[in-house]
């Protein structure tokens, strides 16, 4: 039996290529894995989970609007974290609870990764923890829907 609760999964530009892609910094797990990770933690909670990848910032743009009546929101916004204003606005002007997530502490990493446009807009923003980065963010939304 499901909850009431429907969260949305975001995941953003070349994290289709982890498990490949700098793995002394991202890991070894592939988005697949994940995403079963997610799934599977979704399942336990008896969460709706609706999980979306796109590398193109209007098509998050695009999901974010068409899924504005869900619960809330867990955003791993990529690269677009330090660059997206029409992401930013979207989150906003929906007014979605959100969760900004990073497998990376962007906070130890180069100088242009510490600027988020997205935190701003959102509940909170988890940062470091690898795959459990999400995991910990649904968590915290959650909390937050449930006013824990
Ligand atoms: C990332 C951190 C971003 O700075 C980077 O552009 C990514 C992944 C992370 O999950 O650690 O693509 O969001």
């Amino acid at each position: 039996m499901e909850s009431e609760l429907n969260i949305l999964v975001v995941h953003g530009p070349n994290l289709n290529l982890l498990g490949m892609r700098e793995v002394g910094i991202y890991g070894h797990y592939s988005l697949d894995d994940i995403n079963k990770k997610i799934e599977k933690f979704g399942k336990i909670n008896r969460l709706r989970i609706d999980i979306f990848h796109s590398n193109i910032e209007g098509e998050i743009v695009n999901f974010v609007h068409k899924n504005r009546d869900a619960s809330g929101m867990v955003i791993n916004p990529a690269a677009f974290t330090h660059t997206s204003i029409a992401i930013r606005d979207a989150i906003k002007g929906v007014d979605i609870a959100t969760v900004e997530v990073h497998l990376s502490n962007i906070h130890c990493r180069e100088e242009f990764r510490k600027n988020s446009y997205i935190a701003p807009v959102c509940i909170g923003q988890i940062s470091g923890f690898g795959y459990y980065s999400y995991i910990l963010g649904i968590s915290a939304l959650l909390a937050y829907l449930k006013k824990e």
